[in-house]
């Protein structure tokens, strides 16, 4: 527990609902290891405009901005980075002086997440399931290191103007055993808790010796992942992208090195409790 004095600094997440985020836990520690003098807390927030206003106010450090608010913030900050606004979201609000400034840490995320495991994702072929906002900012990413993106979606409309925003090509989900691809990710919530039957293509859909990775991590070993598997598919469960997106608004917030492999460890355990 950290002793709390005139000098705390306060960070947080909005979102809603917040009572399952893993961000209070894994920020907690991270403050707590580097010897910082901060807290971070929940909250529960509908009415963004006075939540900005509130941040303001009390002079919050740094905020975490989670589902449904990363698109509805924007208006409401004083700057957008380049990164946030190619993706159009911001999931880390910086306070610096009370100017608040929007950035996106979750391509930041997915990449560090794919390449630690796969090594450079220069020149290879990377195969994305959805077009939501979670599949904008893991498409940017891939992308801006020189992977060749497919967007594959249910609503074909929604799949091409993410296609067209990157350079990419899309696909029918039904058109995926004809193209070929390095790595898969599924962004789509197809598979979450409590549906965890569901899988968001067929499994003969899958491509033995390919990396599969799932954004999801409720549950951490998705069906997705086990057919992957199953068929000798590398896979990556939805925790490194959490953990790597965490450890960048720690670095943007406090301007020190987070302890990511703690927080990784602490993630794993606390998941597993749940699970
Ligand atoms: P997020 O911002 O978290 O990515 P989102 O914007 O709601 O969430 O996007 C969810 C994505 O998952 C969408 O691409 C959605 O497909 P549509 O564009 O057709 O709506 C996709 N998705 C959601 N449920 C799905 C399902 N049951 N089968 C296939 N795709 C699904």
């Amino acid at each position: 527990m950290p002793s709390i004095d005139p000098h705390t600094r306060l960070f947080g997440v909005i979102g809603h609902p917040v009572t399952h985020s893993l961000g209070p836990a894994m920020h907690n520690l991270a403050l707590s290891l580097t010897g910082i003098n901060g807290v971070y807390l929940a909250f529960d927030v509908t009415d963004i405009p006075s939540a900005i206003t509130g941040i303001r106010a009390l002079s919050i450090a740094g905020i975490s901005v989670t589902v449904p608010h990363k698109t509805t913030v924007m208006p409401y900050l004083d700057a957008i980075d380049d990164t946030a606004a190619a993706i159009g979201a911001v999931n880390t609000i910086t306070n610096t002086d009370n100017t608040l400034t929007g950035h996106n840490t979750d391509a930041h995320g997915a990449v560090t997440a794919l390449e630690e495991q796969t090594g450079s994702l220069r020149g290879k072929t990377v195969l994305i399931l959805g077009a939501g906002g979670a599949a904008r900012a893991v498409a940017y990413g891939a992308a801006q290191k020189g992977a060749t993106i497919t967007i594959a979606n249910r609503s074909r409309s929604k799949g091409e103007k993410l296609a067209a925003d990157l350079n990419a090509r899309f696909c029918e989900l039904s058109d995926i055993p004809s193209v070929s691809y390095d790595i898969l990710i599924n962004t789509t919530p197809v598979g979450m808790h409590p549906n965890t039957d569901g899988i968001p293509i067929s499994p003969d859909a899958l491509k033995p010796g390919t990396t599969v990775m799932d954004i999801i991590y409720n549950p951490l070993q998705t069906r997705l992942l086990r057919e992957a598997r199953k068929r000798t598919c590398e896979t990556i469960d939805g925790v490194p992208m959490f953990i790597h997106q965490g450890a960048r608004q720690f670095a943007l917030w406090t301007g020190r090195e987070p302890p990511v492999d703690k927080m990784r460890q602490l993630v794993y355990n606390e998941l597993r409790v749940r699970q």
